[in-house]
């Protein structure tokens, strides 16, 4: 045998049997048989359809159905081996259905083609993949929240260009990266809009001239509506690349924030301490705890925006309808999910078992004159327009730098060199405490403005919103 295998569901029209290289090169199963659930279950579906509908008898339709249950539990069972020359999920489940019950189970695929099939599996499966990284985002939301409540007056500073700014506080730091996932939740519930309609009855690209029952279908799948058009029903993977590049999005938010832990964690700022259980250590350097985890994640981001890019680049040159390229579809679009599935759970865990070293964070915010702006609007409050009081004040850091000392450390002697307008009030004025407390507008870092926030956040959690 020159390695050509026996026939296939599609084999009337072919003198001879594909080539062993062409089945292994062809088949998808190795990676689409993860749909197995979604792909019986859209079959019962149809089975039930083409049953109610007079396509195919009743008992035909019931038997179909019963059987594919029994599949589905063999699976899961692990009593249920696949062959790669049947190509892919689809072939798979429908030549064990007619193994086991004959000429009745030639009757599934009336009316349907593998095309509208594998575009109502993808739909499937991937909404019940976008609910769970639903859920895992509302987890790392919720220890964000408990991170900003036990946060509110930790002081650290803000930054600009990685220089010192402005002192917020951790709770305010914590509550931008909530905002954050909180878009990520809203991108991922309207991507599912455009996902969850239903595509079968698209046939292979035209249709077809069986009365079938789409809206039923569909709502027995649990779809908001059916496909408008067959060949875009067929040949459509915006969802999927919609999708990809919401995953791409919050990977970006986690990447940024590891890189954030990752700084914080170092000696030079030393705001954090992972948990051991959350960092490793060296093979050589005995003294080293290593932030492996956030930079992991940092790294998978990369991984993420390569899938996209994958997906984008599949999709860009192909005509309508169908064409097997789609088919590459699959990896890109799952390793996408696996990898932010097994980002979110280990980064939510290593921010919720961090130290956080309040007493650094505080003395960080007392250097680098993070008061500077505080100052300057002190003298505007005393009548000085604001960019005479911006010059004023860069002299002031310049003679503190010169003279190794903190805005508030001068004197009111020192004060007055550079402006009469500066009294005893000043240093009231421009401590941190009052630096943040004042920033009370919505969206700043005061402790009565982030309450609001956070109950806010609690609130949308709680409604499901
Ligand atoms: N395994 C194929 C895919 O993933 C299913 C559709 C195949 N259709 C076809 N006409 N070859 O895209």
């Amino acid at each position: 045998m020159n390695g050509v295998i026996d026939l296939k569901l599609w084999a009337g029209r072919f003198a001879k049997g594909t080539d062993k290289k062409v089945d292994d090169f062809n088949s998808s199963i190795s990676f689409d048989s993860r749909m197995y659930r979604q792909d019986i279950l859209g079959s019962i579906a149809h089975a039930k359809m083409l049953g109610k509908q007079g396509i195919i008898p009743n008992e035909d339709s019931v038997l179909i159905q019963t059987t594919l249950n029994e599949v589905l539990l063999d699976i899961e069972a692990g009593k249920i081996e696949f062959e790669i020359d049947a190509e892919d999920i689809h072939m798979n489940i429908e030549k064990i259905l007619i193994s086991r019950i004959g000429d009745t189970g030639k009757r599934l695929h009336t009316g349907r083609s593998r095309n509208d099939q594998v575009a109502l599996d993808i739909r499937l499966y991937l909404r019940d993949e976008i609910s769970e990284i639903e859920a895992l985002l509302v987890s790392l939301s919720e220890v964000l929240l408990n991170i900003a409540e036990e946060n509110l007056d930790t002081i650290m500073p803000g930054y600009t260009h990685l220089q010192r700014a402005q002192p917020i506080t951790f709770a305010h730091h914590a509550m931008a990266y909530f905002q954050m996932l909180s878009r990520d939740i809203s991108r991922l519930r309207d991507c599912t809009k455009r996902l969850n309609v239903m595509p079968l009855g698209s046939g292979a690209l035209a249709g077809t001239t069986y009365p079938l029952d789409r809206e039923f279908v569909a709502q027995e799948l649990g779809f908001d509506s059916i496909t408008q058009n067959s060949l875009d029903g067929v040949s459509d993977r915006d969802f999927v690349i919609e999708l990809a590049s919401c995953l791409s999005i919050l990977m970006m938010h986690l990447s940024r924030f590891s890189e954030e832990i990752i700084l914080w964690a170092s000696h030079e700022f030393a705001f954090i301490e992972l948990d051991d259980a959350y960092s490793t250590g060296s093979s050589i350097m005995p003294q080293k705890k290593n932030p492996d985890i956030a930079e992991l994640v940092r790294g998978k981001a990369g991984r993420v925006y390569g899938d996209l890019l994958a997906l984008l680049t599949v999709m860009k040159g192909l005509p309508l309808a169908y064409n097997k390229d789609m088919q590459e579809d699959k990896e890109a679009i799952f390793d996408s999910v696996d990898t932010v599935k097994m980002c979110l759970p280990v980064f939510t865990d290593m921010i919720r078992t961090m130290k956080v070293r309040k007493e650094n964070m505080y003395k960080a915010a007392q250097g680098g004159f993070t008061n500077a702006t505080d100052i300057a609007d002190y003298l505007v409050k005393k009548g000085i327009p604001f960019r005479d009081s911006h010059e004023i004040i860069g002299k002031m850091v310049l003679y503190c730098i010169n003279n190794n000392k903190s805005i508030d450390q001068l004197s009111m002697q020192e004060f007055s060199t550079f402006s009469d307008k500066i009294e005893a009030d000043v240093y009231e004025a421009i401590s941190l405490e009052t630096c943040v407390s004042q920033r009370k507008l919505t969206g700043g870092p005061a402790k009565s403005t982030l309450i609001e926030s956070i109950k806010n956040g609690r609130q949308c959690i709680k409604k499901g919103e």
